[in-house]
């Protein structure tokens, strides 16, 4: 899978502003990753070194910052996300702009890495290489990405003229291999499927879209969009609508434990 990195920049530098009014899923996942960290880290509050590995808005890190954490590092792609997470949190957070795959981080810099809703952006093993090279030994990873059934109703719906045009998730197991390649040691994976459920085609098309998470692949066979598919495709869903009353997207969530051996 290739992606364009400048597409994904520009879909979430354009969705920053208006990110938190859509992001409800992502902010329930944050929430639950802000729990998990807090039962680990709770004990050295103080002391410990946190870093949000595409991190967005900010507000998985202003919520650490709300429970007293005091040594926070956030870093995104998008430059718009880092100033919306800048605006939100309290004035020592240290933000970065800069590719979760090769970070201006040094060795051993973090406690503790997290990272909620990103990690599906990049190539998952040079992700978990440099969780497992910015993390000091002992340190601890809690990591939540989208798996292959996320947006399968999209994919159904896309997929009419032969050629997906919704992301292509990696598997647990291709996560599992990437964790281990990268030399983590991993506590735990779990998956979860999530559905989410919409009255309008607008508002599912929305709580895509509206987040910057439309499809950033490059390959010989995408071709554009026209605007007859995506006629047809908001068709197909306003029957759905029309039978079954409501529309619904399915997330398959992946959260991961890891430790730095
Ligand atoms: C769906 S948002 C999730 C944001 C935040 N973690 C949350 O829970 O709301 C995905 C974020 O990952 C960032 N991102 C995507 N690819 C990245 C990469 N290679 N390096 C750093 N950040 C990346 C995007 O800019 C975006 O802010």
């Amino acid at each position: 899978m290739s992606l364009s990195k400048s597409k994904i920049v520009q879909q979430f530098n354009r969705a920053a502003s208006r990110y938190d009014r859509f992001a409800e899923l992502q902010g329930n996942i944050s929430a639950d990753l802000v729990k998990a960290v807090d039962a680990y880290a709770e004990p050295q509050k103080s002391t410990i070194e946190i870093a949000d590995f595409g991190c967005g808005t900010g507000t998985l890190i202003k919520a650490l910052a709300d429970l007293g954490y005091q040594h926070l590092f956030g870093f995104d792609i998008a430059p718009m996300m880092v100033e919306e997470a800048k605006r939100k949190c309290p004035p020592d957070v240290s933000f970065g702009c800069g590719d979760i795959e090769s970070l201006a981080a040094q060795d051993n810099s973090f406690d503790v890495i997290v990272s909620n809703a990103a990690i599906q952006w990049c190539q998952s093993e040079k992700a978990f290489s440099e969780i497992n090279r910015t993390m000091r030994t002992g340190g601890r990873a809690f990591v939540c990405t989208f798996g292959p059934q996320t947006l399968k109703q999209w994919q159904d719906a896309f997929s009419f003229d032969g050629g997906c045009r919704v992301h292509t998730f990696e598997t647990s197991d291709q996560i599992t291999s990437s964790i281990n390649r990268a030399g983590l040691k991993l506590l735990s994976i779990e998956t979860q499927l999530i559905d989410v459920s919409f009255t309008s085609v607008s508002a599912m098309l929305d709580s895509v879209r509206r987040i910057g998470a439309t499809n950033a692949q490059q390959t010989s066979e995408t071709k554009p969009i026209s605007r007859s598919d995506y006629q047809a495709m908001k068709a197909r869903f306003q029957d759905t609508l029309r039978n079954e009353g409501k529309l619904t997207l399915t997330y398959e969530v992946i959260s991961i434990v890891a430790e730095k051996k």
